[in-house]
């Protein structure tokens, strides 16, 4: 599968990233908890340098409750503070201020002691495009106002706010990867939709999509298709086309000739997933990257 990336102005965001770090304390990293891994971008390591980190894990209405709670441990066992959110309803996210503060306490115990009480806590936030962060920024700033890039012509740039005394954010423009070599990292970006689907085979996407469901939750493709799974005897070149076609027969989604409009149901399972219509599903799991630490580690 190709996906197409918009790779230019990324490295002007990345080097006015690293110029905005030298003026804040810590590093929020805004993460959507269906694909928590995938939808970090790995650059933020170097960018952020050693700055304290908060990592807020967004749409966890949407994610497994409990791999949130595994992948949220995982996180803090690598020294991150961690938050968990659904921005869209605001739940968690009252908790934000209180996270940042305990995150820095040391540091802002050192500026009471040289007498800097009126300092504010500077957090920059950052997140690839589509995790929520506007959404998540808006409900810390208690606004529901829309975001400036939704409106044609309106530059989306680095932005300050003052959530309360003492506490400012620092907003920046959604970037994702320079280039992206790694296909499955991109499916799960296209299927939870990081990346836009004028970019990517939407029936390809949808197959795809089906296979990863059949393999980790294949209950959720039954209760909301009706389909008959297939069985271990049977093979197909094409599973993930067997069952798109399968539960468009469901649908009754046919086009002249008797055939399946494969493409229709390939928008509708994309949507229905995305809106959380099959139920709520985490696509990676922590151990999948314990393991290949270990496996390096091991050599
Ligand atoms: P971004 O700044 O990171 O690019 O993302 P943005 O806040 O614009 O959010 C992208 C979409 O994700 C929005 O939906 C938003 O409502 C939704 N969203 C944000 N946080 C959450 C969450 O915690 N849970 C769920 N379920 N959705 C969330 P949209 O369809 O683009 O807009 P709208 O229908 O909400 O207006």
């Amino acid at each position: 599968m190709n996906i197409q990336w918009y790779p230019g102005h990324m490295t002007r965001t990345r080097r006015r990233m690293a110029d905005s770090l030298k003026q804040v304390d810590a590093v929020c990293e805004v993460v959507d908890a269906r694909i928590p891994q995938v939808s970090r971008n790995p650059d933020m390591d170097e960018i952020a340098g050693n700055k304290p980190r908060l990592l807020v894990m967004n749409r966890t209405d949407l994610a497994d409750p409990e791999m949130t709670k595994q992948w949220a441990a995982y996180y803090r066992r690598q020294g991150y503070a961690v938050l968990t959110t659904d921005a869209k309803s605001g739940a968690g996210v009252a908790k934000f201020s209180a996270a940042v503060r305990s995150l820095l306490a040391e540091k802002i115990q050192v500026w009471k002691e040289k007498g800097q009480t009126g300092r504010s806590v500077k957090v920059m936030v950052v997140g690839i495009p589509n995790v929520g962060k506007s959404t998540f920024i808006n409900k810390v700033l208690g606004r529901k106002s829309a975001k400036a890039a939704d409106k044609p012509g309106v530059t989306r740039g680095q932005q300050w706010f003052r959530v309360e005394n003492g506490l400012e954010l620092l907003d920046t423009p959604g970037i994702l990867w320079p280039k992206l070599d790694d296909e499955r990292t991109g499916i799960y970006l296209a299927v939870t939709g990081a990346v836009k689907d004028d970019v990517v085979d939407v029936e390809t996407l949808a197959c795809r999509l089906m296979e990863i469901l059949y393999h980790r939750a294949p209950e959720l493709l039954v209760n909301r298709y009706k389909i008959q799974l297939p069985g271990e005897e049977e093979e197909f070149d094409f599973l993930g086309y067997e069952l798109l076609m399968r539960a468009g027969r469901k649908r009754g989604f046919l086009i002249s000739g008797g055939e399946i409009d494969t493409e229709r149901m390939a928008r509708i399972l994309l949507d229905e997933f995305r809106g959380g219509k099959l139920g709520r599903i985490t696509l990676e799991t922590p151990e999948e990257y314990e393991y290949t630490a270990e496996d390096r580690a091991d050599g």
